[in-house]
């Protein structure tokens, strides 16, 4: 039987090509499960799971726990800003209390970068980054790329685009991982101040004009501002942002062909996307988050066939 080369899904960085190939032919079964009138199967009854969110989030945290749920493990939840970690105690120490309850998995976002690796080294139980500061975020770039495969056939020879604030973006690291594995042709466009100076040695095409990536690309993944990761201002007003780096209805139907658009959500609406694009059969945002339940589901089974009782 395949088997993931890891033990734990810490970054796009640490899987190989083949991983990313079980791993998608593993959603495509937990796909057919999730539209059956019984959404469930029972795999994993006798894994316990923790859900560890150190940072806010929306799709993530609700798409691994109803992944979990759908394979008929055990699931608690933890919300950092109802825990005592505001009284003091340690990532290490938080964790280890919650594995002596005899948990086996751990799903962890976190604001710092190098949290879950940093975690891996210090706990014995499987760990899943859901996110770590802007380092990665792997399932999202799992989800983006069987989302693609599924709209387009496949992500080899595709031409993507991720448009915006590359700086900050876990999602954007992730996802140039994923696409180079599997043979897509990835640019990168924004504002130069939002283009980390390092991004070029990653071997992507990077663009400061928004219609050129676009004419280029086959799909566009459009990225929020993260305004809470800015300590500074990194281009002049919104407004100018927007009309720079924002996709709309009339500068879509104006390019040479139609093109894909992705968005990892939160989405600003009217800023890096306006809403007649966001809710056009253009955009494919919810398939993407539909696809992340069935992809987390792959990712636990996967890393829950590794765990040994
Ligand atoms: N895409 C994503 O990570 O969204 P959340 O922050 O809502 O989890």
């Amino acid at each position: 039987m395949s088997e993931l080369s890891v033990n734990h899904l810490l970054g796009i960085k640490y899987l190989n090509k083949k991983d990313i190939h079980l791993i998608f032919e593993t959603a495509d079964h937990f796909k057919e499960v999730i539209n059956r009138p019984i959404k469930k199967v029972p795999s994993l009854r006798d894994i316990t799971i923790a859900n560890l969110f150190f940072e806010n989030s929306t799709r993530t945290k609700l798409s691994f726990e109803l992944a979990e749920k759908r394979l008929s493990a055990d699931v608690i939840n933890f919300s950092a800003s109802q825990s005592s970690v505001k009284k003091g105690e340690t990532l290490i120490d938080t964790v280890n209390n919650i594995l002596s309850m005899k948990v086996d998995m751990v799903v962890m976002r976190h604001p710092n970068p190098g949290a879950g690796v940093f975690l891996s080294q210090h706990i014995d139980a499987s760990i899943i980054n859901a996110g770590d500061g802007a380092h990665e975020h792997p399932t999202q770039a799992l989800l983006d790329s069987y989302s693609i495969r599924e709209r387009l056939g496949d992500v080899k020879g595709k031409n993507v685009v991720i448009v915006g604030d590359i700086l900050h973006s876990r999602v954007a690291l992730s996802n140039i991982y994923a696409l180079q594995l599997q043979g897509a042709n990835v640019m990168v466009c924004g504002p130069k101040t939002l283009l980390p100076k390092y991004i070029k040695d990653l071997g992507v095409k990077v663009e400061t004009n928004l219609r050129k990536a676009l004419n280029w690309c086959d799909v566009a993944n459009m990225l929020r501002v993260q305004n809470e990761r800015m300590d500074i201002s990194y281009f002049p007003t919104t407004r100018e942002y927007t009309q720079q780096y924002g996709v709309n209805k009339a500068l879509l139907n104006s390019l040479n062909k139609e093109i894909i658009i992705m968005h990892p959500g939160p989405i600003n609406r009217g800023v890096e996307i306006t809403s007649d694009v966001a809710d056009s059969d253009q955009a494919i945002i919810l398939d993407q988050v539909q696809n992340g339940v069935a992809i987390r589901m792959a990712v636990i089974y996967l890393l829950a066939s590794k765990i040994k009782h």
